[in-house]
């Protein structure tokens, strides 16, 4: 779906009231919920007492509670109580083969049993991973591996100040750059500003400059307003949210042309889009080279430890040198032999399984094949758009609410309410997503599994009455 089609469409829906599930429906729904899944239930209740809230995840469906998940293969994941899915949460984006790919397992498993899970010191696999990462990235010439998104982020960030000599950062509203101090700023929703930043002092925002996502004027204005002083703008290379604020056609492309202009580093967040979207990222897609990129969870396909971050080898090179020369990146657990060869492996099956190509199709039938189920319901205006095997499905459009609405919060709350309810019951009759607006494909994912998807489907929109 273009552009201007996805911003008309979610306009639409915005001039238009949600509709809820009716009370009756819903409580019948909840009823269901609660009765197959007693034991997440049980898990639930006992982790408040042992863990703040009771939950660390918080991209699935965390109401009435969250379930608790026992395992999974393929496109399904199962939970304690027995009940099976159809995954489209796929870890939050790094399942691109299917869970538990029993090659990519073997391997690992191997290297734990026979030579142990870290040493502290070099392993053949960081050189191995690398040399794969840079094989396929455009822009990446030289590679260093972290621990995760957000410190790669945060590393990506103390590259180009130190390399530029500058100090401002340009972020877009909207967009997920992990949860570092600097970045925690205007999340979610453009405009957000602090909302989100309770225990992060005003200062830590001091270099940062919050620029609406496809504003192009704002955009040229931040430049032009921190003229010599910035340092870098980092971007989700499809839009913030991995595109739930898509992006203009134009928009990456003015952003390369401004950084060249203003002696400012391009900076592609593809901890979502690198070997999702392609092999070689947004930056191949779009035929863009940014001079820095960060990269996340997929390069360790589901171990722990996935950041790297990659880019020109004269940026990167400020990485290394003596005392008072190189920047300080650490991470005892950094580039450890089990994530840099789940790297390695992966990149590798990806390949010769051609897992991008699959997943993407899958994704474009599906949000085909949902979008016509939706259109039967012209009064709801729901609808699909994919950028490859990233898929954005808009019911009540609470992510995209004008903040200068007068009634905006509370718009903002209904409308998130009655997704979530639209959510409980998706989820009760057995389809896994990300917090209810998105949904990822693998390329195990098959007929089975869209039928599925579109069955609850029908059975959600069933419960919404016409008028
Ligand atoms: C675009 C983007 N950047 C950074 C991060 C942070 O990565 P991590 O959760 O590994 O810290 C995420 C996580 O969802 C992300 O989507």
């Amino acid at each position: 779906m273009e552009y201007q089609e996805i911003i008309g469409r979610k306009k639409e829906i915005l001039s238009r009231q949600a509709k809820p599930i009716p009370e009756d429906a819903l409580a019948r729904e909840r009823e269901l919920f609660f009765a197959r899944n007693r034991r997440s239930l049980e898990i639930f209740e006992e982790a408040k007492s042992l863990i703040p809230g009771g939950v660390e995840h918080n991209l699935s469906q965390n109401k009435p509670f969250p379930l608790a998940m026992d395992r999974a293969k393929g496109w399904r994941v199962w939970d304690v109580d027995g009940n099976e899915y159809v995954d489209y949460l796929m870890s939050g984006a790094p399942i691109i083969l299917g869970h538990g790919f029993e090659a990519l397992d073997l391997k690992i498993t191997e290297i734990i049993r026979d030579k142990g899970p870290a040493t502290g010191l070099t392993s053949e696999y960081e050189l191995l991973a690398a040399r794969e990462i840079i094989a396929h990235m455009p822009g990446v010439e030289m590679v260093r591996f972290l621990q995760s998104g957000t410190e790669a982020d945060m590393a990506a960030i103390r590259i180009a100040r130190a390399f530029t000599g500058r100090q401002k950062i340009i972020k877009i509203g909207g967009s997920y750059h992990g949860w570092s101090d600097q970045m925690v700023y205007s999340l979610h929703i453009p405009g957000t500003a602090s909302l989100n930043s309770r225990g992060i002092p005003d200062e830590f925002y001091t270099h940062l400059v919050d620029v609406p996502p496809n504003d192009f004027d704002a955009l040229e204005k931040a430049f032009e307003d921190n003229k010599d002083n910035v340092a870098g703008i980092m971007v989700e290379p499809i839009g913030g949210e991995s595109g739930a604020h898509p992006v203009h056609p134009d928009w990456n492309l003015r952003i390369r042309e401004l950084c060249d202009r203003y002696g400012a580093l391009l900076i592609f967040d593809e901890v979502v889009t690198g070997f999702r979207l392609d092999m070689g990222g947004a930056q191949k897609y779009f035929d863009i080279k940014p001079d820095l990129t960060v990269l996340g969870k997929i390069i360790a396909h589901g171990y722990p430890s996935a950041g790297a971050v990659g880019g020109r080898r004269d940026v990167m090179s400020v990485c290394a040198g003596g005392l008072g020369e190189k920047i300080y990146i650490g991470g005892t657990l950094a580039a450890n032999p089990i994530s840099t060869a789940a790297c390695y492996y992966a990149l590798k099956y990806m390949v010769q399984h051609d897992a991008v190509r699959k997943a993407s199709e899958y994704a474009e039938r599906l949000t085909k094949a949902l979008n016509a189920l939706f259109s039967t319901r012209g009064d709801l205006g729901f609808f699909v758009y994919n950028f490859g095997s990233i898929m954005h499905y808009v019911t009540t459009s609470f992510f995209s609410v004008d903040l200068s609405a007068p009634d905006a919060f509370t718009q903002i709350m209904t409308r998130k309410q009655i997704a979530d309810d639209y959510q409980v019951v998706t989820m009760a009759h057995g389809l896994c997503t990300l917090a209810g607006t998105r949904m990822y494909s693998c390329m195990q994912h098959d007929d089975e599994a869209l039928n599925k998807t579109l069955e609850i489907w029908e059975y959600v929109l069933s419960l919404i009455p016409v008028n």
